[in-house]
């Protein structure tokens, strides 16, 4: 069987959180997406060209915790509004979608650009000042020494340069579901997320 799910949203929004839990509960692939943007902005931070970078991409570079700070996250989002960048990347994305056996992708373009066929999509929101409460949580429980004020200013920051590039801009597919997570538990997020995929696999 074939079936991919689309899960895509601005930064924090639970994206990741939800595409695990969904694919666990339906036996399916995941790919955090968002991985490979990292992956090619930690590399261009330790020197090198991007659009080299992103054709010389290896899966094992996804495997990196590092990639997880918001440095990277920032330099991922610079690099992800240069078009060959992005078009380096469509075919590993395209082929973890046809797998065999199902698979759920997460991150900006899944459902618009990447899995326009996708057999269910969700664009997953919070509320700006939600988002960065969480992705601060999850920070500081790292240890990470950084400042709540920090952690919004890089979300909005890279939500805006996100949603306003040409290529592959952050917005709801027509055909995806809206779930606003501002005031949902983790649970019922995930809840939401398995009645919507189970709803269109029938
Ligand atoms: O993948 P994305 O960046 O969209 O978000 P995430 O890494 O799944 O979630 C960001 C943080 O928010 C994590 O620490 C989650 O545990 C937390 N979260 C939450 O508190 N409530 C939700 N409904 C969803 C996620
Ligand atoms: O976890 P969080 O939502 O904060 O970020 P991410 O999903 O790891 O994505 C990091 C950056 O990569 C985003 O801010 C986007 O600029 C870029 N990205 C993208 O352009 N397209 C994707 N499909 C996934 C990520």
């Amino acid at each position: 069987m074939m079936f991919t799910v689309a899960i895509d949203g601005p930064a924090a929004a639970g994206k990741g959180t939800i595409s695990k839990a969904v694919a666990a509960h339906f036996g399916f692939a995941h790919l955090d997406t968002g991985l490979l943007y990292r992956a090619v902005g930690a590399k261009v931070l330790a020197g090198a060209e991007p659009i080299a970078a992103a054709r010389a991409l290896d899966p094992v570079d996804l495997e990196d915790d590092s990639l997880r700070t918001p440095a990277v996250a920032q330099a991922a989002s610079e690099i992800a509004v240069i078009t060959e960048v992005r078009s380096a990347l469509v075919d590993f994305q395209q082929k973890f979608a046809g797998r065999d056996g199902g698979a759920v992708l997460d991150g900006r373009d899944i459902g618009t650009v990447i899995c326009p066929d996708a057999g269910a999509k969700l664009f997953v929101t919070a509320s700006a000042e939600c988002r960065a409460e969480r992705r601060f949580k999850e920070l500081t429980g790292k240890g990470m020494d950084i400042t709540l004020d920090q952690v919004l200013a890089d979300v909005k920051e890279r939500d805006a340069r996100d949603r306003s590039r040409e290529t592959a801009p952050l917005i709801p597919a027509d055909d995806a579901v809206l779930i606003d997570t501002s005031d949902m538990t983790i649970d019922q997020a995930v809840a939401r997320a398995i009645e919507i995929v189970q709803a269109r696999l029938g």
